[in-house]
Parts: structure tokens; sequence; C-alpha cells
């Protein structure tokens, strides 16, 4: 058996940038990731940072190709009842959004590891957890045909929402709150230059349409559709048809449209498990909470997490101290929470939920709310780009 002080499950955005943190402050982990490399960057998901994620990254150290490559934007666009609207992020709050895909973050983790002297376990299989209430928990594993197992001070589970982490937790320590929306959203990734400079969210009558994008010349685009809808229903020329249908008219007349390089269907969920820790086990990231994607929030707040834990460990380790520790699930969660009201209510805003006139004359009215003033469009502003006080009443 080997020892090691913090192990992690999950070699994610979130076990990674742990990872990183904590070998940067002369911690040592082990990451086990029940895929390859290849596999893990090869997933098409988040594309907008807040600012505070590129502070972290970049306290991580690994922010350098994102300060170069990345696109730093100040506001967006907001398409509703035939007219557009630009919020100006950075006059209303001071900070802006940062475009870089999710897949780049992904490199750029694994590449400083690699540098490093690689911790990361990739393809390990049966992870499991046990003794997480004693103060030397294990976790056993297995790779090719060898198990392992390790004992550790922590273990950090940054397994996403399928993982096994949250799973090993006996269901009466855990609360699971969740809503599933009645729709779904097709993604399109397409080396075509965007259609706008900045990001558009379409509130239409045929249903919700996000401009997005990687890059000047890589786009992503999503449109709400059915929840049992099947890929194979949508070839190219019909998500570019439907796409321009739901754009406002300038937008639809300069639409550049290509072959897709990636597309998928993503369901639509809110969940949230509390608290979220149990005696040595951390739930970090999506195995905790998953938003519906509608505020880029996801990835956000599953570094906003890692934040928290990082320190909490660090001060364990340096000064002997539990006291930050002992607050991580509260802190997370006041946070996650806040962000999962904003993912919710922004979705209700700019979703078709159904034919019925008088909803969709109220979306309309809330839009216009914060096309007209200034209080409305603060408070939207305030919560996409990331609220970053933890509140003070955290339970
Ligand atoms: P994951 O990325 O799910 O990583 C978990 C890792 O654990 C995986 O690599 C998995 O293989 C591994 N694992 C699972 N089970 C085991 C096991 N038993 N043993 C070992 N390893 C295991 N967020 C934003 O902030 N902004 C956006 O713009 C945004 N857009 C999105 C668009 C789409 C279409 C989708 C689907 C999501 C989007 N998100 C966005 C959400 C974001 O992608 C996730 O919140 C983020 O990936 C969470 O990271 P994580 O590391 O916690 O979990
Ligand atoms: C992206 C995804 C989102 O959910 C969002 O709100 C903004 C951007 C993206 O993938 O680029």
């Amino acid at each position: 058996m080997s020892k090691i002080q913090v192990a992690i499950i999950g070699g994610g955005p979130s076990g990674l940038l742990l990872s990183q943190l904590l070998r940067l402050q002369g911690v040592e982990t082990i990451v086990l990731e029940r895929h390859t490399r290849e596999h893990v960057e090869g997933r098409i998901r988040a594309g907008l940072l807040e600012w505070s994620t590129v502070d972290l990254l970049n306290e991580a150290g690994v922010g350098a190709r994102m300060m170069r490559e990345g696109l730093a934007h100040d506001g967006l666009e907001l398409a509703f009842d035939g007219r557009t609207h630009r919020v100006d992020l950075r006059s209303l709050t001071g900070h802006s959004m940062m475009v870089y895909g999710q897949t780049e973050i992904q490199k750029d983790l694994a590449d400083a590891h690699a540098a490093s002297g690689d911790h990361v376990v990739w393809e390990a299989e049966n992870v499991a957890i046990h003794d997480i209430h004693s103060r030397r928990p294990r976790v056993t594993y297995t790779r090719g045909t060898i198990n392992h197992e390790v004992e550790c001070d922590f273990i950090a589970g940054c397994d996403g929402f399928h993982g096994v982490s949250r799973e090993s937790i006996p269901k009466e320590f855990i609360t699971l709150h969740e809503r599933i929306h009645p729709f779904g959203w097709i993604g399109i990734l397409a080396n075509v230059p965007p259609v706008a400079g900045e990001l558009i969210y379409v509130n239409h009558e045929r249903g919700f349409a996000l401009c997005s994008m990687r890059s000047r010349s890589r786009s992503r685009y999503y449109l709400q559709c059915p929840l049992d809808d099947d890929i194979s229903n949508w070839p190219d020329d019909r998500f570019w048809d439907e796409l321009r249908a739901r754009l406002p008219c300038e937008h639809a007349n300069g639409l550049i449209t290509g072959s897709s390089i990636e597309k998928s269907i993503a369901p639509l969920r809110s969940f949230v498990a509390e608290p979220m820790r149990f005696g040595q086990l951390f739930l970090v990231g999506d195995a905790a909470h998953i938003v519906p994607p509608t505020g880029a929030k996801g990835l956000n707040l599953a570094a906003a997490d890692v934040r928290v834990l990082s320190e909490g460990i660090l001060e364990y380790y340096h000064r002997g101290s539990e006291t930050l520790l002992d607050e991580y699930s509260n802190r997370a969660l006041a946070r996650v929470w806040r962000a999962t009201r904003f993912s919710w209510w922004f979705t209700t805003l700019t979703h078709k939920f159904s034919e019925e006139t008088f909803a969709h004359r109220l979306q309309l009215a809330e839009l216009d709310y914060i096309a007209e003033s200034a209080a409305g469009a603060k408070a939207f502003a305030e919560n996409y780009v990331g609220l970053d006080e933890t509140p003070r009443q955290a339970r």
C-alpha cells in the first residue's frame, strides 16, 4: 500500500486544477482518472470563464496560453421580440468574461502535470473509496491487471455527476435537490467565423438559441431542442436553417455556415447535493452540483470549489488548522445556490416552455426590464460575471 497526502478522483478540470494548486505548495497528490488523456481532452464543453476563474488559472501557473489566445469579452447581446440589446458587463460590474475552451484548459493542466513528473493515473478502473470517517481513508483502483491501494489524509471527489464519490456516501447522510428541465441543447462546433464579436442569447418563439465561439475562426452554437431528440435528426443543414430562423435579421443575414466538427445533445438539469463534506471526503464541481448551461456557470463553480478546498487543505498542512476545511461545505454551497438560482432563472427567461402566450409575454417584459432599467441590467450582469463574495450568511 502506498501513502499520499491527498487522493483526487477524476482528472477533469476540477481534479487537475486542485492537484496543480496543491502540488505548487508542496502537497503530494495522486489523480485517478477513468479515461485516457485524449478522451478527456476531446470532450467539448464549457467555453466561457468568469474572471475569478481566469485569476485562479493564472495563480496555478497554467494561464499563459489562455492570456495569449483567449478572447476577453466586455459585453453580450440579448435578442428578443425582434430587437437586440447589448449588456455592457464591464461598465455595469467592472468585470469582463474570457472565452477560452474547457478543452484548452484541460490540455494546459495536463501539460503542467506531465512537465512536473505526472501524478495522474489515466485509465484507473474500479476506483473505490474506503473508511472516509477514519483519519486514514483509502482509495483502491485497478490499472491493467494490477490492483492498487493508496492511504491518504483527504479524498477529493472531482469525478463529475456520474462518478463514484457521491455514490459512496450512505443515502441517509446526503440530501439531493434536483430539477430536470423539459428540453435539451443541441450544440455544434464549426470552423467558421462567429456571427458577431460577442455572445448572443436569443429568446425566440421557435425556442432558445445561443451564439458563442472558441476563437475568431471557430464558432460554437446551441439550439433548444426536445429532451428526447436524436442527433441523427439534425444534419448540419437543418441546424443552420433553424439557427438562422431564430436569429435577428441583421445576424441571420451575416451567418457563415460550414461543416460541423462536433455535434452533441445535452440535457438541462439543476442538481445540488448537500453537504459537500463527509468525514475526509470532499465533493467538488459537478460531483456535487449541476446547473443548466444557460448561465455558463458549471466550470466556474467547479473552479470556485477548488479555490475554497485548496485554501482549506493548505491551511491544514501549513498551519495545522482545520477551520477552513470545516467551513468548506457551507462556503461552497452559498455560492452554488446563488448560481443555481441564476442559471434556473436565466433558463426560464430565455427558453420556450409551452405555447402559452401569457408565459412568453412575461419573459419579454422581464427582458425589457433588463434592457431599460439600470437596476435590472445590473442585477443580471452581477450574476452573469459571477458573485465573488461568499455571502456573509453562509450557513
Ligand atoms: P467533469 O468535467 O465531469 O470531470 C470529471 C472527471 O472524472 C471526468 O474526466 C471523468 O472521466 C472522471 N471520472 C468519473 N467517474 C470516475 C471514476 N469512477 N473513477 C475515476 N474517474 C472518474 N460551464 C461553464 O462554466 N461555462 C460554460 O460555458 C459551460 N458550457 C457548457 C456547455 C455544455 C454543452 C456542457 C455539457 C457543460 C457546460 N459547462 C459550462 C459545464 C462544465 O463543462 C462542467 O461544469 C465541468 O466540466 C465540471 O468539471 P468537473 O471536473 O467537476 O467534472
Ligand atoms: C458557452 C456555453 C454556455 O452555456 C454559455 O452560457 C456561454 C458559452 C460555450 O460553450 O461557449
